[in-house]
């Protein structure tokens, strides 16, 4: 395996990056004994299995039983091949890669990330640089952008030509077939890729914003079009669907607002690329879009990891507001608190426009945006006479399914409790309701999301093998301790799954008359296994015995010896049992007596 061949070279960044504060970006850890500790970001938990280890560069969650290194982590978390996650790794670890460069280089993905790496740079080139990009320039300077933010968000332009990007690219060497596989480039039916005679720009006569990922990478383009005719195509013009670019994945400004989200515990969500960078300008960095879609599940989770709280400013009209309610479902299902960002009237259509206006009518309105919740009700009120029956059943009907979806028993019973207010009704009445609304629809519900993916690791393992890690794992963290009590269980682990680690930890002892967990950490390395099962076990009896005393140690040694050797008894006279039956059907009398010599043995 590739990963194995480079393992100097990973070493080498494991080495650099510290993995408890590079997983600490993803989920929130404490301090637990020798481990850091958290809520697995792999599958829903209420209380944490998921383990972080410094010294040994681990991580684990005995929950749904994911475990590695920060490879293993990155990979699984952001969906990347190792290779991938091997030049993201080494550029943050500031590790050259020696082996395997064209290796890294030439995979289909790393390319399109430089290609798009090359095509931000000479679009903010063209604009900053040429003369053809005066117009550009001057456009900017009206909408109120400053230098700073161009060159922040590395703005740029493109004129209205029609290969002067293809071209440029492929004289620095990339392929047209890549090109085109970074969206970059479009082909015509009868192109050629010898002659690159049929290829053209995708993006042209436009103000360019890069869409970044949240390591900072640029995986697509926005193009905004500078002059609109009756050709130039749409206002916007976006990077389709690529093997680096899934918008469904991406929020425009994350890796610049990340932080800012973290500390503020909000995430302001607006949306276009204009409002994000001109909120930004004004000094509110926590601002974020989706490029013009509707919220989807993955950019959920992804802000998720960041802030558990979002305010949305979303255009008035009703197509979006519509699309807007898709994602705020979602969301509120999710789990995150929703807002609304409200403009107020004549203050901008958007919050761009309503900065350049006057930024502190923005700022107040997302300091007072209003729960979404409340919005809904008040809402619902417009137009409506709370005499009539039917109006207030039909505010109901509105209300109760964006109720139901809350995750939280206390926060639906709190708006039950104000819109039973509202309609002069009991509570009870709106859980009758609630109940026809459920019967009826197959609408997945809130608390029926938090629920799903259960445990992962739910494949039921064999009691006697979790005594059995349950005591090496123990004696591993006290060695000098375990030591005296290895041999107590010779007649029975060879026997077992965790035989071969067995024999090493006696061996060890042999060998060296203590048992030496570097080499036995060396050693089941050598297994090829992804994980390294002697830390494995560490982390699990640090996880379950967090906080045992050393002198309790060998008297709970020797009461989970008592255990296995219980169960394993117990387990053996089944087989033996089964085997009986057999024999006895076969008439094999001699194998019987035999047999049932072990039985009696066992009994003993
Ligand atoms: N959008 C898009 N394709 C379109 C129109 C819009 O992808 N044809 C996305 C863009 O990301 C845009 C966002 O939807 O930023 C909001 O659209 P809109 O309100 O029309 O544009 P503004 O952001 O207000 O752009 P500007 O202020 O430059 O007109
Ligand atoms: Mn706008």
């Amino acid at each position: 395996m590739l990963r194995e061949y480079m393992s100097d070279d990973t070493q080498a960044i494991k080495d650099r990056i510290d993995i408890a504060e590079f997983i600490g970006e993803y989920v929130q850890l404490k301090p637990a004994g020798v481990n850091m500790k958290g809520l697995c970001p792999f599958h829903n938990e209420k209380s944490p299995s998921f383990m972080v280890n410094r010294d040994r560069q681990t991580f684990k969650c005995f929950g749904c039983s994911k475990g590695g290194d920060i490879f293993t982590f990155i990979q699984e978390i952001e969906g990347m091949e190792f290779i991938e996650a091997l030049k993201l790794l080494a550029n943050r670890a500031g590790v050259e890669i020696k082996q395997q460069t064209a290796q890294v280089n030439s995979n289909q993905k790393n390319r399109i990330k430089d290609i798009n790496l090359h095509a931000a740079r000479f679009f903010y080139n063209f604009l900053t640089q040429m003369d053809a990009a005066k117009e550009a320039r001057d456009y900017l300077t009206t909408r109120g952008i400053t230098q700073d933010m161009i060159d922040a968000w590395q703005i740029g332009f493109i004129p209205d030509q029609w290969e002067l990007l293809t071209q440029y690219l492929l004289k620095k060497g990339h392929g047209v077939e890549d090109l085109v596989a970074a969206g970059i480039t479009i082909k015509r039916d009868n192109a050629n890729a010898q002659t690159g005679k049929g290829f053209y720009d995708r993006f042209r006569g436009r103000i360019m914003f890069p869409i970044r990922d949240v390591h900072g990478n640029v995986a697509g383009f926005t193009g905004r079009v500078l002059k609109e005719t009756e050709h130039s195509g749409g206002k916007y013009v976006n990077t389709p669907q690529t093997i680096v670019y899934d918008k469904s994945r991406i929020v425009f400004g994350l890796d610049k607002a990340r932080q800012e989200i973290r500390t503020t515990g909000n995430i302001v969500m607006v949306e276009g690329q204009m409002d994000v960078i001109a909120a930004h300008q004004a000094g509110m960095k926590n601002v974020v879009a989706t490029s013009g879609t509707a919220l989807t599940q993955e950019q959920i989770k992804l802000l998720m990891r960041y802030a558990k709280n979002m305010s949305m400013a979303f255009d008035a009209d009703d197509a979006g507001e519509k699309a807007a309610k898709r994602g705020i479902a979602l969301a509120m299902e999710t789990g995150m608190h929703v807002k609304v960002i409200q403009i107020p009237e004549g203050k901008g259509k958007d919050p761009d426009e309503c900065i350049k206006q006057n930024k502190e009518v923005w700022f107040t309105a997302v300091e007072h945006a209003q729960d979404i919740m409340e919005w809904y009700i008040e809402r619902a009120l417009i137009n409506k006479d709370l005499k009539n029956p039917h109006d207030k059943q039909q505010i109901a009907d509105e209300i109760l399914p964006e109720i139901i979806r809350l995750p939280y028993a206390v926060e639906r019973e709190h708006w039950l409790q104000m819109l039973a207010q509202q309609l002069s009704i009991d509570t009870k009445v709106l859980h009758e309701d609630i109940d026809r609304i459920k019967a009826t629809t197959t609408q997945k519900t809130g608390q029926t999301m938090l629920q799903e993916e259960p445990q992962k690791s739910a494949q039921k393992q064999d009691k006697l093998e979790v005594l059995i890690e349950k005591w090496i794992g123990l004696g591993l963290r006290f060695p000098d301790i375990f030591q005296h009590h290895v041999d107590m269980l010779s007649h029975i682990l060879p026997q077992t799954t965790y035989g071969p680690l067995y024999e090493q930890i006696k061996n060890s002892y042999t060998q060296s008359s203590r048992i030496n967990l570097e080499t036995l950490r060396q050693d089941a390395a050598q297994a090829h296994n992804p994980e390294n099962i002697v830390d494995v076990l560490l982390m699990k009896s640090e996880w379950e015995f967090s906080d045992i005393k050393e002198d309790t140690v060998e008297a709970q040694l020797i009461e989970f010896s008592g255990h296995i050797l219980i169960h394993w008894v117990k387990q053996r006279r089944q087989q033996l049992e089964q085997e009986i039956r057999k024999a006895e059907q076969h008439g094999d009398t001699e194998r019987l007596n035999e047999l049932l010599q072990q039985f009696q043995q066992l009994q003993s």
